[in-house]
């Protein structure tokens, strides 16, 4: 068993040069690629070929995609040269072929995958100690080599999905994050967020990705947001309800997959007499009632809250409670204000194998006052998957602009599972509403009484 490592994340905050975002660069390239090796590494060759889930690729397919697209962004679109190996690139191609598909095709086995990374990985080496990062727009502010290194994290949460998918004894392990801080118990459940307008999105972080952008106003109401992701405590008590057998509960589209997929609890739980267990990652354990429920799909998030007599929040609310500052009217990369991510505001970068208990990470919350914003679970939100206004593709149609449409619901977050360097504020992810293999889970919300004609306040 291969031990998870503590990872190091480096962000592309450079305000010292050229040198600075050299260095920052390499970092981040070599984070993304000591958590690929782990992942790839963990398991025997047997393992990388064979497909764990229809939902999910070969982890040999992931490997050789992150090097085929680190050729093609860095070594081809950057640096001018020729294409190592065209004939692989339709093989990696996430278009030409559905992930079910893929073990059928003739990809690169092992050996050859991991030679082909490394070569592409030296030769980006090569191309980072003379780059200037101006000039071309691709380059300014390194964002092809931040995109680069995103790409490799996003398919590293990938492979941990499989990872726990995955049959078979544990490969990986992970000591459990510590116990919530002693105020967790005494949090208020949920937190105001007062109506007004605020700046979501951003137009000015150098690796934000196209559809981040640009920075635009958006007006709200007041509305109220648990304080907290909803834990597997609480999520019980639905079940308990009988919540999975109550049509009310459900959007009609919900119930007919919940009666379709058979669903009676999230992913991975069993009942072991009158308690829950869960599948982790190779292991068998009781369901933890203050852990942040995981692996459920926006259907069921949905069911759950319209049961609790809530709702889901929508991308802008999540974002205004995430970023906000009513001091001084800004908003902020992260909750916790502008500095990146680190060991005692978030759970990411795969340090743990789970989420924290609910109420942790104090030195994470935003000015509202709510905790786990970033980090330990991606959040449903109520949203579909749309461009902002002003939105334009960059630099390439097939990251975000292909899935926009009321087809996708966004997440919002990110999980235990997510590179720090694809994770922030303005960060969004999507998925169809009835995933639920990913890192999924959600907090609740509810509009704020409005105040009573003439009245002072109600904000
Ligand atoms: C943004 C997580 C939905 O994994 O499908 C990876 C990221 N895009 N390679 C995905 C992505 C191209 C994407 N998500
Ligand atoms: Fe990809």
């Amino acid at each position: 068993m291969t031990p998870t490592p503590a990872i190091p994340d480096p962000r592309p905050q450079a305000d010292g040069g050229v040198d600075e975002l050299r260095e920052v660069i390499a970092g981040n390239l070599l984070a993304a690629r000591e958590r690929t090796r782990l992942l790839t590494e963990s398991v025997d060759d047997t393992d990388l070929v064979r497909q764990h889930s229809p939902l999910m690729s070969p982890l040999v397919w992931d490997l050789a995609h992150i090097a085929n697209q680190e050729e093609l962004w860095l070594l081809r679109n950057v640096g001018g040269r020729e294409p190592m190996h065209p004939e692989i690139d339709p093989l990696y191609d996430a278009f030409e072929h559905p992930r079910a598909e893929r073990p059928t095709l003739p990809l690169l086995p092992p050996a050859e995958a991991r030679a082909y990374a490394r070569e592409v990985r030296g030769r980006v080496m090569d191309l980072l100690e003379s780059a200037k990062f101006a000039g071309a727009p691709l380059v300014t502010d390194g964002f092809a080599y931040g995109m680069v290194a995103q790409h490799e994290q996003q398919h590293d949460e990938t492979m941990l999905i499989t990872h726990q998918l995955r049959r078979g004894a544990a490969a990986l392990t992970a000591s459990p994050p510590g116990p919530p801080p002693p105020d967790a118990l005494l949090l208020p459940p949920e937190v105001l967020v007062a109506g007004g307008p605020f700046t979501m999105g951003t137009s000015t972080e150098p690796w934000a990705l196209d559809n981040e952008r640009p920075a635009h106003q958006v007006d709200l109401p007041a509305f109220y947001l648990d304080t907290t992701p909803v834990t597997n405590a609480a999520y019980q008590e639905f079940l308990a309800d009988g919540g999975y057998d109550d049509p009310r509960w459900w959007t009609p589209e919900g119930w007919a997959h919940r009666q379709r997929a058979g669903l009676t609890a999230p992913h991975y739980w069993r009942r072991d007499g009158a308690a829950w267990i869960r599948d982790r990652f190779g292991v068998t354990e009781p369901v933890p009632p203050a852990e942040p429920v995981l692996h459920v799909s926006w259907y069921e998030a949905d069911a759950y809250a319209r049961w609790a007599g809530r709702r889901l929040p929508t991308e802008a609310e999540w974002e205004k409670a995430a970023r906000f500052d009513p001091a001084t009217g800004r908003s902020r990369r992260f909750p916790w204000g502008d500095e990146d991510p680190a060991a005692d505001r978030a759970n990411l970068g795969q340090q743990y194998l789970q989420p924290a208990p609910a109420g942790s990470y104090p030195g994470g919350a935003a000015p509202c006052g709510a905790r786990q914003l970033i980090g330990d679970v991606w959040e449903w939100t109520s949203s579909d998957f749309l461009p902002y206004p002003g939105f334009r593709a960059w630099p390439y149609r097939e990251y975000s602009e292909v899935f926009f449409g009321p087809e996708y619901k966004v997440m919002r977050g990110g999980s235990f599972a997510v590179g720090p360097v694809a994770c922030r504020g303005t960060f969004r992810n999507w998925d169809y509403p009835i995933r639920r293999q990913i890192f999924s889970g959600f907090r609740t919300a509810r509009d704020a009484a409005p105040a009573a004609p003439g009245q002072p306040g109600g904000e």
